[in-house]
């Protein structure tokens, strides 16, 4: 069995007490990794505030560590791809284009450590400033938290470390406990890429515990943190003036238009609704089809979905795995069945086996209904059909999330009203929610948070702006 340690001031530490980390398809543990203490914890606070005063690594510098993971984790392609298939579950094919996206990511974070820069402030222009001179320059705020969820487990762990070291800062990390294997390898490349030590910091451990004690600490400068909404709002109630970007939860709306070309949308709505069993922030959970056409999109939203393999994640084949774990599917699980006991139907799949739950379609669902207002992060759909637009964007803008949204319609003019209407804070126009490439700014409004990821935007919430003005006289 695999055996992995934290990464604390550049050393590996073991320790006696370890976490399991399960297979998620077969539930028998995988491999065991050792358990931050307290003392832990506070000794990787403590490196990363004295390797971020240290830090001298010249802009150039750091553009060339990033691109050398960037390069290390496509070299690495299939072993980091295969950890995260048994860490999180998630299939083989979309494991692998998570490696891929994280090499993107990287890539990115080292372009922009090259393109961070101030401005000119023209100071004197003002009364009495005649010589007197003023830019600004963008420095790092210092020591980032960055703590991440089981989904992604590589490329949100990316979003958070790739900008904050192109920024400059020092970052201690918190990977998702049930999935932290592919940070404590993305370690051991930052280390072969010419990381300086104690730039990065990896604890494993809860977030009722390992998490609290960042959450408390006032020497992290600012948090970043994807998870639930319930927790992005006890970090903010609990980091006092600290900055924070928070990528929280989301029930994704996608509007089919009578416009829309059904097949299009259907094909690409099964492909989005179901990617890793569901648990995508950005995953198709509500589709909002125009009352004329639900009957020929169900019709062929269904024909797609039952074209998708569900099994064994490790098969190349396999479209559909298991969830993060049982537990969870068993909370899926009862929120179809309190659907349907208050009148949904269930038009597609609804069974479960362990952690595996069908790719699940219903019907005749209620706003009111946890399977609509809430977010499921499971295989699960619910397709909604509508008269008016206007009554249908006022109910899809009843959610109290907005990350991302949708419509699909081949009119302009309703695609660009329903884009300005919808709150959110993506929308895509013949697309589903859950389009996302690494470059763009990617955040929701909302109880879906704030602040935004994508490189050069974490970038921009990962520097302060520093005036400085000569006076020449
Ligand atoms: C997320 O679940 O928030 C990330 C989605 C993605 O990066 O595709």
């Amino acid at each position: 069995m695999e055996r992995y340690a934290l990464y604390i001031n550049g050393g590996w530490v073991e320790t006696e007490e370890t976490i399991d980390v399960l297979d998620k398809y077969s539930q028998t543990t995988y491999a065991t990794v050792a358990k931050a203490s307290r003392e832990h914890v506070d000794e990787a606070i403590s490196s990363a505030t004295k390797a971020y005063r240290k830090n001298q690594l010249s802009p150039y510098q750091r553009f060339e560590i990033l691109r050398n993971v960037s390069t290390l984790m496509k070299n690495n392609k299939e072993e980091l791809a295969y950890t995260i298939t048994k860490e999180a579950g998630k299939p083989l094919k979309q494991a692998r284009t998570e490696i891929d996206r994280s090499a993107e990511t990287f890539l990115l974070a080292a372009e922009e450590a090259k393109r961070i820069h101030g401005e000119g402030v023209p100071v004197e222009a003002a009364p009495g400033s005649e010589h007197r001179m003023a830019f600004t320059i963008k420095v790092p705020v210092g020591v980032v938290g960055a703590i991440s969820p089981f989904n992604f487990p590589l490329n949100l762990v990316a979003h958070k470390v790739a900008p904050a070291l192109a920024a400059g800062n020092a970052v201690v990390l918190k990977p998702a406990s049930k999935t932290p294997l592919a940070s404590l390898k993305l370690a051991k490349l930052l280390e072969e890429a010419g990381l300086p030590k104690g730039l990065l910091q990896v604890v494993v451990g809860s977030g009722s515990v390992v998490g609290q004690q960042m959450m408390d600490d006032e020497r992290i400068d600012l948090y970043t943190f994807t998870g639930s909404a319930e927790v992005g709002l006890q970090l903010k109630q609990n980091t006092g003036l600290n900055r924070l970007i928070l990528e929280l939860g989301n029930n994704s709306p996608v509007i089919v238009d009578k416009e829309a070309d059904i097949d299009h949308a259907a094909k690409t709505l099964a492909g989005q609704s179901f990617a890793f069993a569901g648990q995508v922030c950005i995953s198709v959970q509500r589709v909002y089809v125009h009352e004329s056409i639900q009957e020929r999109f169900l019709e062929t939203f269904s024909e797609q979905i039952k074209q998708l393999l569900v099994g064994d994640p490790t098969d190349a084949t396999t479209d559909v795995g298991p969830m993060i774990s049982v537990s969870e599917a068993e909370r899926a699980e009862t929120w179809i069945h309190e659907a349907v006991d208050k009148g949904a139907k269930v038009v597609l799949g609804g069974k479960r086996e362990g952690a595996l739950l069908e790719p699940t379609i219903l019907t005749d669902v209620k706003p009111e209904m946890r399977v609509v207002c809430e977010e499921i992060f499971a295989p699960v759909v619910s397709v909604i059909a509508y008269t008016d637009l206007d009554s249908c964007i006022e109910e899809v803008n009843q959610s109290v999330y907005g990350l991302q949204g949708g419509i699909f319609t081949q009119n302009i003019d309703t695609a660009y009203y329903a884009a300005k209407r919808v709150e959110v804070g993506g929308f895509m126009i013949n697309d589903g929610s859950q389009y996302r490439v690494d470059l763009m700014p990617y955040g929701g409004v909302k109880d879906s948070g704030n602040g935004k990821e994508g490189p050069k935007y974490s970038i921009e919430e990962m520097t302060e702006e520093r005036l400085i003005v000569m006076n020449l006289r």
